[in-house]
């Protein structure tokens, strides 16, 4: 087995050793280890001296343009985030958890395309033919365009490309596409490298537009779409907790539009359905004066959505009392509970908290940060926040606040959501939009200001 090469490859987490061994040092697979040759590097180079004289470069005024040839599906949250529609030749990774959607939307963006007239090739190594049929029916994809195959070899999924010459490609997923000629097992990182690389370069010469499925863990830990981002064109990620309809269709990579955009989804019966009134989708329907809740204005990528958040504290004897968070960050709410009690006269250290987001979002930015404290202190002292009020600022550790980014557009949009009133620190000093405005100085200031006026 182990011949004089240069190196040897884990087929199954990418790590290179200088020689063969029988089982990999970095994630201890048996057996996984690949010889691999040498780079040739005269090749490569004579290569290009031979390309260069075919192509010679031009100056860049007389570059021609490529015309804006995109596809849109007509789905429109799914149009938006791809920067209009699906460009020939460009190739996609979704990323997403098992169970977030992704088969679900691929398909009915699928669907809507070759209901538009343009042949889709939807390669399904996951399930049956018949059961993704079964999904069609659901979803109303079943269009005569719309061509279903189920293959796992990569050899065949490139003759199906040739043979019917899609617009575009579906392969869901990339991690049980193999190619028998590689090392390695399919779904590792050797396997799913070379797939993709051989579906890219088929994509980008026959001007198919091509979107891969990759399923991620919840540390983003499988071996596949990590290594992938380089090779495609775009990058976007499903995501939403599978107890909730809710999911957010966002571009991490995007060459041909803007990342920050956020396609929001509700999942129904009847497949992903796009919810465009999304600013305040995860505002609870709890009465006025309910106490520990409190509304900010989070920003998803470029997309302003209005949130709640809801504290719980309970008393408590035990001399470590609990502290649960859904939705927020753990440790961020420890912290928060600690300046809480020591900066604003606010006693937790006596009490069960459980705090956690409406509707599934995950709120990760400090923007957050005053809203879950006026909800804990709302909670502790029994005192309610206006429900037509929301509360923006990031919370120091001396009980100092702090402004968070793009205030003024996150105001704008709460003016627009028809709330009436803001909390936030008193360093702002932009356009009020209607709102009347309360401009804290510190923590402690803005816990009277919310909750006096409940
Ligand atoms: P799926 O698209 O299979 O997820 P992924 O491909 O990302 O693994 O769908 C996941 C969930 O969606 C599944 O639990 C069932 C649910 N679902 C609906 O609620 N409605 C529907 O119309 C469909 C097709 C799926
Ligand atoms: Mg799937």
């Amino acid at each position: 087995m182990a011949k004089m090469r240069s190196q040897a490859r884990c087929g199954e987490c990418g790590h290179v050793e200088a020689k063969w061994l029988g089982r990999c040092p970095a994630c201890e697979a048996w057996g996984s280890m690949q010889d691999e040759a040498a780079p040739r590097a005269s090749a490569a180079a004579a290569g290009r001296t031979a390309a260069a004289v075919v192509r010679a470069a031009v100056p860049i005024g007389e570059v021609p343009l490529d015309g804006d040839k995109r596809a849109a599906t007509g789905i429109a949250e799914f149009d938006r985030v791809m920067g209009g529609g699906i460009v020939p030749g460009s190739v996609t990774l979704i990323g997403g958890e098992p169970g977030a959607g992704k088969s679900t939307l691929l398909l009915q963006a699928a669907g809507a395309l070759a209901e538009r007239g343009e042949t889709v090739l939807y390669v399904s190594a996951e399930e049956s033919p018949g059961q993704v049929r079964l999904r069609a029916e659901r979803l109303h994809a079943l269009s005569p365009r719309l061509l279903l195959a189920s293959e796992t070899d990569l050899g065949s999924v490139l003759a199906l490309m040739d043979l019917h010459k899609p617009a575009l490609l579906v392969l869901d997923s990339i991690q049980t596409v193999h190619d028998p000629d590689v090392a390695g097992t399919p779904g590792g990182v050797t396997q799913v490298r070379a797939c993709a690389g051989a579906v890219v370069r088929a994509c980008k010469e026959s001007g198919i537009a091509g979107v891969l499925v990759g399923h991620v863990t919840k540390d983003g830990q499988l071996a596949g779409p990590r290594t992938l981002e380089h090779l495609v064109d775009a990058v976007c990620e499903l995501s939403g907790d599978r107890h909730h309809a809710l999911r957010l269709l966002q571009a991490v990579k995007n060459r041909y539009g803007s990342v920050g955009e956020v396609g929001c989804f509700s999942m129904t019966g009847e497949g992903l359905v796009g919810v465009d009134e999304a600013g305040r989708l995860f505002v609870g329907e709890a009465p006025d004066g309910t106490t520990g809740v409190a509304v900010t204005l989070a920003l998803e990528g470029r997309r302003p959505l209005a949130c709640e958040v809801q504290a719980l504290t309970i008393e408590t004897s035990a001399a470590n009392p609990r502290r649960v968070a859904s939705g927020l960050d753990q440790g961020r709410l420890s912290l928060l509970l600690a300046v809480l009690q020591a900066r604003a006269d606010t006693k937790v250290s006596d009490r069960d908290v459980f705090a956690s987001s409406v509707g599934g979002v995950r709120l990760s930015e400090p923007a957050v940060d005053l809203a879950l404290c006026l909800a804990v202190a709302s909670s502790v002292r029994g005192l309610a926040v206006p429900r037509r009020w929301v509360v923006l600022g990031e919370v120091g550790l001396a009980g100092e606040l702090r402004l968070v980014s793009q205030t003024e557009r996150r105001l704008q949009e709460a003016a627009r959501l028809g709330f009436r009133g803001a909390i936030l620190p008193a360093a702002y000093d932009g356009d009020d939009f209607g709102l009347r405005l309360y401009r804290a100085r510190d923590l402690r200031g803005a816990l009277d200001a919310g909750l006096a006026a409940g």
